[in-house]
C-alpha cells in the first residue's frame, strides 16, 4: 500500500494547533503536559463523552475525571490559556495541524480474536472523523496502545479521504501523514513520566512529520531521548515493553509462591537478584498480580499476533504470563478462605484498596476485582475502603450493588475504622501510602478474634499489627 505520506508536502511550518481525540487517562494528562510545556501551541482535547468533558472543565480541580498527583496544578496553569476540553470534535479536527488518537482499545469480547485481539472500533471511528473533517495537511498520531500494523488501517481510511493538491476537484487539498507515538506513562506517576520521560518513541515513514512531532517534544525532552523508528517497530516496541514488564511481575509472583512454600522471603530474593545490574531492581515487587488497562491487553494482543503468524510456541510463552497472573489472584482469595478456617460465609472482611495500584482512581483489571469476586462467591461480607475509588465504580466492577446484610455482599466504607468493625480479617490489595501508618492498636480492638491481616502488597507495619493482636500473612513470605 502506498503511504498517504508519499503525497504529502515534504515540509511544513511549526505545529500551532493540536487536537486530541479521547480525554481519558492517556489523552488528558498527555495533552495537559504538552500544553504546559508548549505555550505557543493551542491544544484541544475532545471527547464524545460530555460528562467527562464537563469534569475536565470543572472549576473545582479536585473533580477532574482522572486523579494523578500534580495534574491539577498543570491543568490550572494551562486551561483557558492554550488548553481546552470540548465535545466539538469536528471543529477541533478541522483547526488542527496534528491530531492525536487517544481513544480506548479494549480487548474484543466477541467475534474473531475475542479475548485476545484489541477492539479497534473506536480507532476506526476516530480515523473516519479525521478523514471527514481535516483540512490541509494533517499529521495523525497514534497514541492509544494498538496492535502492530494498526497504522495501516488508519492510513487506508485516511488515504480514501485524501485530496492531493494536484487534484482537479474543487475541494481544498487534504493530505495526511500517520505516525505512531506510543505512551509509556504509568498511572499514578503520569505527570512525572510525561515531564521526564526515559524516551519518546516516534515511528513513521514521513521524515518531515516525524521532525514536526519531535519538535513538539523538543520543547522539554532532551534530543537524545527522542527515538525514531519505522511504524511497525514503534507499535511493537510498546507491546514488547509492557510484555517484558508484566513478565517480571509474573516471574516474581511465581517465585513468591515458592518462597511461601519453602520459608524463603521474596523481598530478600528480589533484593538479591535486583542488585545484579543485568537484572536491575525495578518491577520485582511481588503482589496480587498486575492490573491496569495495558498489561493484560497488550500481552493478549501479542499472543494473537504470534498466533496469526503461526508462532504458536511464542504465543504460548506470553500467554503463560497472563495465566500466572490470574492464578495468583485466585490463589490469594483461596488462601484467605483457608486461613479463616476454610469458610468465609457470612464473615466480615475489610478490604483495603480497590484501585489497580496506588495514586490512581483507575480500577481497570484491578486484582481487587477478581479477589473480591472470589470472596463474594464464597459468601463473605466485604467492607471495601479505597481513598479514591467511588462506590459507583465498585458496583460496576463487582457487577452487583452494595448491600449491608447477607452473604456474598459488599459495601463501601468511608474510613478504615468503619471497614474493620466486627471483621475477621483485613486484606490489603492496593499499596496506598496511608496503609503503612495505620494505627493497628486502635483498629484491632474493633475486630472479631482470632483476626487476620493479609498483606498482599507488603505495605503494612507487621510488627505493629502483630503487637495489636493480629495474625499476619504477607505475600511471598514463608
Ligand atoms: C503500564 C506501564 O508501566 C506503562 O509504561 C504503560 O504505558 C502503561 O502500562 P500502568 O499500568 O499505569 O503502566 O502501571 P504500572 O506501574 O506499570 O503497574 C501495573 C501493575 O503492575 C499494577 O497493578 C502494579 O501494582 C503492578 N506491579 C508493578 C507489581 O505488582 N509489581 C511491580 O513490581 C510493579
Ligand atoms: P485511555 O486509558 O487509553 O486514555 P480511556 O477509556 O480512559 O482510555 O479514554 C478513552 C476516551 O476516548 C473515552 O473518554 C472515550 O469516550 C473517548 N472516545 C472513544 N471514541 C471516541 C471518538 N470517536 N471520538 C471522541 N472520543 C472518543
Amino acid at each position: 500500500m502506498s503511504s498517504p505520506s508519499n503525497a504529502s508536502p515534504s515540509a511544513f511550518g511549526p505545529i500551532r494547533s493540536i487536537c486530541c481525540i479521547g480525554a481519558g487517562y492517556v489523552g488528558g494528562p498527555t495533552m495537559a503536559v504538552i500544553a504546559d510545556r508548549c505555550p505557543g501551541i493551542k491544544v484541544t482535547v475532545v471527547d464524545l463523552n460530555a460528562s467527562r468533558i464537563a469534569a475536565w472543565n470543572d472549576p473545582d480541580l479536585s473533580r477532574l475525571p482522572v486523579y494523578e498527583p500534580g495534574l491539577d496544578a498543570v491543568v490550572a496553569r494551562c486551561r483557558g490559556r492554550n488548553l481546552s476540553f470540548s465535545t466539538e470534535v469536528s471543529a477541533a479536527i478541522a483547526a488542527a495541524d496534528m491530531v492525536f488518537l487517544s481513544v480506548n482499545t479494549p480487548t474484543k469480547l466477541k467475534g474473531v480474536g475475542a479475548g485476545q485481539a484489541s477492539d479497534l472500533r473506536w480507532i476506526e471511528a476516530s480515523a473516519r472523523e479525521v478523514a471527514a473533517c481535516a483540512q490541509g495537511h494533517t499529521i495523525v498520531v497514534e497514541k492509544s496502545t494498538l496492535p502492530v500494523r494498526t497504522a495501516e488501517t488508519v492510513q487506508a481510511i485516511l488515504a480514501a479521504a485524501q485530496r492531493n493538491p494536484s487534484d482537479q476537484s474543487a475541494a481544498a487539498p487534504c493530505t495526511f501523514s500517520v505516525l505512531s507515538n506510543p505512551e509509556f506513562l504509568a498511572e499514578g506517576t503520569a505527570v512525572a513520566d510525561l515531564e521526564h520521560p526515559d524516551r519518546v518513541l516516534i515511528g513513521g515513514d514521513d521524515p518531515a512529520a516525524i521532525e514536526a512531532l519531535a519538535s513538539v517534544y523538543g520543547h522539554w525532552v532532551p534530543a537524545e531521548r527522542i527515538l525514531r523508528t519505522n511504524l511497525w517497530s514503534s507499535e511493537l516496541s510498546k507491546l514488547t515493553a509492557n510484555a517484558f514488564l508484566a513478565q517480571r511481575i509474573s516471574s516474581i509472583n511465581a517465585i513468591g509462591a515458592l518462597c511461601e512454600a519453602t520459608g524463603a522471603d521474596v523481598h530478600e530474593v528480589a533484593h538479591a537478584i535486583g542488585t545484579d545490574s543485568r537484572i536491575g531492581p525495578k518491577f520485582l515487587k511481588a503482589g496480587p498480580g498486575f492490573g491496569g488497562s495495558c498489561f493484560q491487553k497488550d500481552i493478549l494482543n501479542l499472543v494473537y499476533l504470534c498466533g496469526h503468524y503461526g508462532l504458536q510456541e511464542v504465543a504460548a510463552y506470553w500467554q503463560a504470563v497472563v495465566e500466572l497472573n490470574g492464578w495468583q489472584q485466585h490463589r490469594l482469595a483461596r488462601l484467605v478462605v483457608q486461613r479463616l478456617f476454610g469458610t468465609v460465609t457470612g464473615k466480615r472482611i475489610a478490604v483495603f484498596g480497590f484501585a489497580f495500584k496506588a495514586d490512581t482512581n483507575d480500577t481497570r483489571e484491578a486484582p481487587a476485582i477478581r479477589i473480591c469476586q472470589d470472596l463474594l462467591e464464597e459468601g463473605a461480607q466485604l467492607a471495601i475502603y479505597d481513598p479514591k475509588v467511588s462506590s459507583a465504580q465498585m458496583t460496576d466492577d463487582l457487577g452487583q450493588p452494595p448491600q449491608a446484610q447477607g452473604e456474598g455482599v459488599w459495601r463501601a466504607a468511608e474510613t478504615p475504622e468503619e471497614a474493620v468493625r466486627q471483621a475477621d480479617a483485613v486484606v490489603i490489595l492496593t499499596e496506598w501510602a496511608s496503609f503503612a501508618s495505620l494505627d493497628w492498636s486502635m483498629l484491632v480492638p474493633q475486630m472479631r478474634h482470632p483476626a487476620w491481616l493479609f498483606d498482599t502488597r507488603s505495605v503494612a507495619d507487621l510488627a505493629a499489627a502483630r503487637a495489636a493482636g493480629l495474625q499476619v500473612w504477607r505475600v511471598g513470605m514463608g
